[in-house]
């Protein structure tokens, strides 16, 4: 680790801002690459999303932390900050430090939330569900109220945190959020909460969080002229983000690069070099397109549910696994087989809703816009291991829309994108396991060659590549 160490402070040496963002539609295990990362920055700060991100990390002695709103950060007992960016939930927030605190077992590194971030109440949850349960063609949200945290802060409703601290003004807020809100809210047949109601029960913990609300955006340029080196943590993706991603189907923040300085505050000069995290095969939950998938979402999703047993460590799931990769091999596995393979091997089940993870092969039109969308100057691809012992890797090349091959970087509009046909070829896989290799050299030479080829498609060095969910599972690349 310290080798490993060694080589991270020589690439980063120069950088004061990083930002490490998702390419594909979340998951990508951005929690991880900022767990290795972030021994080299100073000061972790979350800029878009809210309570339904979920990134794992894991600490020295093996412990799991999957962190929602707060930064990974307080794993390495880093300053950790959730910009204007973020939507706040304060009940949740108090859980999480809480839940942080025993998983830790030490008091944690400061924690900062900023005076002007949406704050979250019962009527955006009623309101989702309100939205949800009448729309045709859901987006499939998580439940933590992310769309009426945002749409209700842009049609200038939504309460925020430094409220808290001013109980008439959060009153008069939460009433006029009311009054507008009523009549969707009263055809529901769910009790509402009365504004008085919510104000009492937010200010009697408000005084929980009274030393660490501040302005972030002030704070985190005092940390820049001080020196200190930033760390970005991304949440949901280039997939997921309300401008740039498939809309209607995604979430409502700015998780693209560009959100970093929309959700902090600092000027977008300060944000010149970003880490985009993909996965080898990428998965999405919820609905949506997603062209390279293997299986039809709503099944992929139900799979574990139907299948818990093989979502359990034993022998159930060894022998299902290795039948099915004898299957893959001989070239007699379909697509759905595929897929279940790899969800059972990957554990694809999501960290906050426990959905399955549909897997879709690795796509390099996507990637391709995610590089435009993002310009990183690295790119980080996790769970290459998922690939051991696969003689054929089937890789999306490119996409075909209406007749054409469109050229790199380009999509059609997202209401169109399931049209595309996705044009694959065949790369020869390597059939040594990979899982938990930290070092280059170790690598088999078919699988150096496979990184490099992406490498030179998608147009950016890969500094980065998964070889497992374990801390050191990560192989630093000489880039
Ligand atoms: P995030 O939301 O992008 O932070 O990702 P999540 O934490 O929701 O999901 C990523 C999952 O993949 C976690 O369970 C990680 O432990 C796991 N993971 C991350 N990188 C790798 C890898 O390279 N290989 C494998 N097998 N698992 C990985
Ligand atoms: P991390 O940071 C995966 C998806 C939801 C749904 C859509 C909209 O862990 O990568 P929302 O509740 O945000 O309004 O839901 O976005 N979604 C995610 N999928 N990872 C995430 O976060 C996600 N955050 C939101 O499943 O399809
Ligand atoms: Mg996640």
């Amino acid at each position: 680790m310290d080798y490993q160490r060694e080589k991270l402070k020589k690439i980063f040496n120069q950088t004061q801002v990083l930002t490490v963002v998702g390419g594909n539609w979340g998951d990508e295990g951005k929690g991880k690459v900022i767990d290795l990362v972030m021994s080299e920055f100073d000061v972790i700060v979350r800029f878009s999303g809210g309570a339904n991100a979920g990134h794992t990390v894991f600490t020295p002695d093996g412990k799991k932390l999957v962190s929602h709103l707060i930064p990974c950060g307080l794993a390495a007992r880093k300053i950790c900050v959730l910009g204007r960016g973020e939507f706040f939930n304060l009940e949740l927030f108090l859980k999480e430090l809480e839940d942080s605190r025993a998983v830790l077992q030490e008091d944690l590194a400061p924690v900062y939330v900023d005076f002007g971030s949406p704050l979250w109440t019962p009527y955006h949850a009623l309101f989702e569900s309100y939205i949800e349960g009448r729309r045709q063609g859901k987006i499939g949200t998580t439940s933590k109220g992310i769309g009426p945290l945002e749409g209700l802060y842009r049609l200038r409703l939504s309460p925020v945190v430094g409220m808290l601290f001013e109980p008439k003004i959060l009153r008069r807020n939460l009433g006029i959020l009311y009054d507008v809100l009523k009549p969707c809210l009263e055809t529901m047949n769910e009790a509402v909460p009365t504004p008085d109601e919510i104000v009492s029960s937010l200010v009697a913990r408000a005084e929980e969080i009274k030393s660490k609300v501040i302005d972030t955006g002030y704070f985190l340029q005092e940390q820049l002229q001080a020196g200190k080196k930033l760390m970005m943590e991304g949440a949901q993706a280039t997939g997921l983000d309300a401008y740039w991603g498939t809309y209607p189907f995604v979430s409502s923040g700015n998780s693209a690069a560009g959100g970093a300085a929309v959700g902090t505050g600092l000027p977008p000069s300060v944000f010149d070099t970003a880490i985009l995290v993909a996965k080898t095969l990428p998965t999405r939950v919820g609905n949506g397109p997603q062209p390279s998938e293997m299986w039809e979402r709503l099944a992929a999703m139900e799979f574990p549910k139907a299948h818990p047993e093989l979502f359990v460590k034993g022998k159930e799931r060894d022998e299902f696994l290795s039948s099915m990769l004898a299957k893959i091999n001989q070239g007699k596995a379909d697509n759905v087989e595929m897929s279940q393979y790899f969800q059972v091997l990957g554990d694809e089940r999501g960290a906050t809703t426990g959905r399955g993870r549909s897997v879709g092969f690795l796509d390099i039109p996507w990637l391709q816009y995610a590089v435009r969308i993002n310009r990183p100057k690295w790119l980080a691809l996790t769970r290459f291991d998922m690939l051991s012992g696969i003689k054929t890797v089937p890789v999306v090349m490119q996409y075909k829309f209406q007749g054409e091959i469109l050229p790199p970087g380009k999509l059609p509009p997202a209401w169109q994108l399931a049209e595309v046909e996705t044009i694959k070829e065949n790369w020869e896989g390597f059939e040594e396991n990979i899982g938990g290799i930290s070092e280059e050299s170790k690598l088999p030479k078919i699988a150096r060659d496979f990184i490099s080829r992406l490498e030179k498609l998608v147009g950016v060095p890969i500094l980065l590549v998964g070889t497992g969910p374990g801390r050191g599972d990560m192989v630093i690349r000489q880039v």
